[in-house]
């Protein structure tokens, strides 16, 4: 498999020098990673959100580390053009900074991403700086962070009060200073995250941020529109793939009760 044009963290820096928005979807399996790189997306990230869509589990909480290399290694004999990038799951990183790096490289080593996401401002800048230092990009995560859901308490936008905005800002700085290569912005006010995508170097990629980053991320399910009782603002349905699924099922479950399936055609 070629892999000689697949984008890189200098690619993705380029684009944003350039002023062309960097387009990033989450993609969990080989199948649906396959259809995304041939659409000739910039990043796909194995987010776990895969905690959510896949597994069916109301956080990200409790997806792990051997989960999240199992969906990373699928979508790596995918993939052959975008940059991948992989969320490091909740506990393989606040233990201590050796333990970080001990996961890092090994979500890094056997599924041969390019990049690790981490979610967290201040208090994880030593860990990304060690990471970093080691050799590994970083991503970073602001903003909503679903890993801390029961700290956040909803998962409503933040960074409300100019306060808020304030320290939001002060993070991302940190984040940059620390070695991030990009990173997401989710659910805060358009115009904060437009600030900080002109401050900082890197490219922001946001969602639920408004049209001011350097970039968007959505969720795949979510814009394939497979699952129609989550409808938040920010997730534009390019397709109602629950309905062209579920049509498709109840025609064949209907062709085989009748008999009609196999036909002659489709027997040997
Ligand atoms: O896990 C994920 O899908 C994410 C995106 C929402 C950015 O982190």
């Amino acid at each position: 498999m070629s892999t000689q044009n697949r984008n890189t963290i200098k690619s993705i820096l380029k684009l944003k020098q350039d002023g062309i928005p960097i387009s990033m979807l989450t993609a969990y399996d080989y199948t649906f990673a396959s259809i995304i790189d041939a659409s000739e997306i910039d990043i796909i990230l194995v987010g776990d959100s895969v905690s959510n869509v896949f597994s069916g589990n109301e956080t990200t909480i409790p997806v792990t580390l051997n989960e999240m290399i199992y969906h990373a290694k699928a979508v790596m004999k995918a993939v052959q053009n975008a940059l991948v990038v992989v969320d490091m799951p909740f506990g393989s990183y606040q233990i201590s900074i050796e333990k970080a790096l001990e996961n890092a490289i090994e979500l890094f080593k056997t599924t041969g991403v390019q990049a690790i996401k981490l979610e967290g401002g201040k208090e994880i800048a030593e860990t990304i700086k060690k990471i970093v230092d080691a050799g590994i990009p970083v991503m970073g995560h602001l903003g909503l962070t679903p890993q801390s859901i029961h700290q956040l308490g909803s998962y409503e936008i933040q960074a409300k009060s100019a306060e808020a905005q304030q320290q939001l800002l002060e993070n991302a700085i940190c984040l940059q200073d620390a070695g991030c290569f990009s990173l997401v912005l989710e659910k805060v006010p358009a115009t904060i995250s437009r600030k900080i995508a002109e401050k900082l170097s890197i490219p922001v990629l946001g969602i639920g941020a408004g049209n001011g980053c350097d970039g968007q991320v959505l969720v795949m399910h979510d814009l394939l529109g497979l699952n129609p009782d989550f409808n938040p603002k920010f997730v534009r349905k390019y397709v109602n793939l629950n309905s062209i699924v579920s049509e498709a099922v109840k025609k064949y479950n209907e062709d085989v009760k009748s008999k009609d399936f196999p036909n002659d055609k489709e027997s040997y």
